[in-house]
């Protein structure tokens, strides 16, 4: 363990998801930290987490994030929402004084700026609808505010199966989101609450026509760990440099295969490492 990592600029900041979906955090964090490393976690062996209970989505963020400290991260980002309903404020003390943030906050941060009129749709897994955390987070940030929140727990499984476009992804995406939205012309505003679900954003966009706007956490969590990176005066010295280092908990082929659709470069299945963290304390 290395346990003076979090005030060291050069160790690398560590994100995880329950699999793929992080990656769409992964790439506004890079593109707008280009000097900084950093070491990705998918879950992908008990992926989803969307649908598992508080308790069980605990642990396993527990042991993700015990993980990843061990490699000698300086930071933690929670690039799940899941994760970060169900871990957030126990992974900060738990890991203090590693820093240590969620999608949540700048996710309802996204949303709340976007929406004109107040009414926003929140899609994301059932674990995160269930726990209320982005109906709180909108509340603290805009009382006036109403949240509709939807459960789209398939939207998980289109996304790692790459099917985020054509009849099946429209007809889900229409099941779940289109007809709240043509029930009340109020909505103005989707918020991606699931990390997963910028994949399939062309999709939705078909489904809910020009007027929505769609939103997700990635750029306004970049910006959050931009400035709490200056603010600690932990940013790397390096102007370019940075890099990425993939670990999965299951198939590396599989999550070359599927990350590769969502962060839009190729991977090589030996880029990606196999880790057990069952262990991890
Ligand atoms: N990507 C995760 C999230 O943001 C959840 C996907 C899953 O169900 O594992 O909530």
């Amino acid at each position: 363990v290395q346990a003076s990592s979090f005030t060291n600029p050069s160790a690398p900041i560590g994100v995880f998801d329950s699999g793929v979906g992080g990656l769409t955090v992964l790439r506004a964090l890079h593109s707008l930290l280009p000097g900084e490393r950093f070491l990705y976690l998918g879950d992908t062996a008990r992926l989803p987490y969307g649908t598992k209970s508080r308790d069980s989505v605990f642990r396993y963020s527990l042991q993700a994030a015990k993980f990843l400290t061990t490699c000698g991260i300086k930071y933690l980002v929670i690039a799940c929402n899941t994760a970060s309903a169900a871990a957030l404020e126990a992974l900060r003390t738990e890991l203090a004084p590693m820093p240590v943030i969620g999608v949540i906050e700048p996710g309802a941060e996204a949303g709340c700026k976007a929406s004109r009129t107040g009414r926003i749709m929140v899609a994301a897994t059932e674990g995160t609808v269930q726990g209320g955390a982005y109906q709180r987070a909108i509340a603290r940030l805009r009382p006036d505010a109403t949240v509709v929140a939807q459960a789209c727990s398939v939207f998980v499984a289109l996304a790692e199966e790459g099917w985020t476009e054509g009849l099946i992804a429209e007809a889900v995406a229409d099941r779940y989101l289109g007809e709240v939205v043509r029930a009340d012309p109020l909505i103005d505003t989707l918020l991606l609450g699931c990390t997963h679900f910028p994949a399939l954003t062309r999709t939705l966009r078909a489904v809910l026509g020009p007027s929505i706007s769609i939103v997700d956490s990635a750029y306004t969590t970049a910006s959050v760990l931009l400035a709490d990176l200056r603010r600690r005066e932990l940013c790397a010295r390096h102007e370019r440099g940075g890099d990425i280092r993939f670990l999965a908990t299951d198939s590396p082929v599989r999550f070359a295969r599927v990350g590769a659709r969502i962060l839009g470069t190729p991977l090589d299945p030996q880029q990606i490492e196999l880790v057990d963290i069952n262990d991890a304390r």
